[in-house]
Parts: structure tokens; sequence; C-alpha cells
């Protein structure tokens, strides 16, 4: 009878942690979601400004410059790691890490059956810590071609400001609706 007592007292106890565990992950999760959001509307809002005032070859200069800019001192801001990351890449800083790789490999394999979700996130243990990653994938759209298109639908001015800033450029030659890569938010879990 004891041993029933004792059995059930620490099915209760794991359950109750079990708990706890799930409400840390969740609102992980909810913080990992409003970040990415909030990350995606500066940069739209930026690049919106930028097209209004100096069209494309204009804004392709404010976009290399203050992109990944904004992206950090966002991310120092928020105390979040919180980056945009592509397998085709254009800067080379905004290249995957060997977890968020494999992710973006598995969601370009979910988008061409059609079946890539709207956001991904994982719990997972990194250096024995647990993390919560947080991936929002990024579609292409049709005001993205003229600086992610294919090269010869490009404006020459484009092309040449992306040759000169970017010698490595990967992040040419996609067609709308096409995978382009993702916000990728990683958030540490209470043990
Ligand atoms: C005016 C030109 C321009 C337009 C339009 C544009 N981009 Fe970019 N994009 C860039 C440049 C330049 C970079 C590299 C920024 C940097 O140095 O961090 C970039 C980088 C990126 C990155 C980071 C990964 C990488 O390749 O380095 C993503 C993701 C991205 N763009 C998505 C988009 C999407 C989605 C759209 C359409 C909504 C878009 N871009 C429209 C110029 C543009």
């Amino acid at each position: 009878m004891k041993q029933i007592a004792w059995i059930a007292l620490a099915a209760a106890v794991l359950a109750g942690a079990q708990k706890a565990g799930d409400a840390a992950v969740e609102k992980a999760r909810a913080e990992a979601r409003q970040v990415a959001g909030e990350l995606g509307e500066r940069l739209k809002g930026m690049l919106g400004k930028e097209l209004s005032s100096g069209g494309f070859a204009g804004a392709v200069k404010v976009c290399s410059e203050t992109a990944l800019q904004a992206t950090k001192e966002f991310s120092a801001q928020k105390g979040r790691y919180v980056r945009r990351v592509s397998l085709k890449n254009r800067n080379p800083e905004n290249a995957p890490d060997a977890y968020e790789r494999r992710k973006l490999q598995q969601f370009a394999r979910l988008h061409t059956q059609g079946k890539l979700a709207e956001e991904y996130s994982e719990v997972t243990r990194e250096n024995g810590k647990r993390v919560l990653h947080y991936l929002r994938p990024i579609a292409v759209q049709g005001m993205c071609l003229t600086c992610h298109g294919p090269a010869e639908k490009i404006p020459q001015e484009v092309r040449t400001t992306l040759a000169a800033r970017y010698p490595a450029d990967r992040a040419m030659g996609y067609a709308a609706g096409e995978l382009r890569g993702a916000f990728s938010v990683k958030i540490a879990l209470p043990d």
C-alpha cells in the first residue's frame, strides 16, 4: 500500500514538472512567434519606405547596409537570438547553422509537396541545455524578384550594386512562391 502511495506521489510530481515545462515551452513559443513577426514587419516597413523614396536602385543599397544591422539591433534589443537564414544566402552572415540548415532542407521538401506549415518549433538540447527553436518560413513574392529573381530580370543598376557588395551572392534566380528562407529564433528554456 505504502509503495503504491509513493508511486502515485512520484507520478504526480512528474506530471506537475511536465506541466510546468509545457507552460515554459508555450511561453517561449509565444515570445518567439512575436519576435519573428515583429522583425518581419520591421524589415518589410524598411523595404517599403526605401522603395517608395528611392526605387529599387536606392533600396538595394539601403537594404544591403541596414537589413542585417537592423536585425542585429533588434536581436540585441529583445535579448534574443533572432536572424534571417537561407540555404541560398546573399550575405554570408545569413548562412544557416547546422540545425537551421537541416530544417531549411526539410522545409524545402515539404514546400515542394505543398505541406509546409506557417511555423515550426521544436525543443532540443544544446550543450546540455534545453532550447526552443522557432522557425518561420519566408516565401518569395512578386515584389522580391527585382532583387532575387532571375539575373536577366534584375535591373542593371541593382545587379551592379549586388555584384559589388556580394561577390558570393546566391540569392538570385528565384520565382514567386518559392521558399526563400526563414526567420530563426532560439530561446533557452528552464531545465
Ligand atoms: C531592393 C532589393 C531587394 C528586394 C526588393 C528584396 N530584397 Fe531580400 N535582400 C536584398 C539584399 C541586398 C539582401 C542582403 C542583405 C544583407 O546584407 O543582410 C537581402 C537579403 C534577404 C534575405 C536574407 C538571406 C540572404 O540571402 O542573405 C532574405 C530572407 C530576403 N532578402 C528575403 C526577401 C523577400 C522575401 C523579399 C520580398 C518581400 C525581398 N527579400 C526583397 C535585397 C532585396
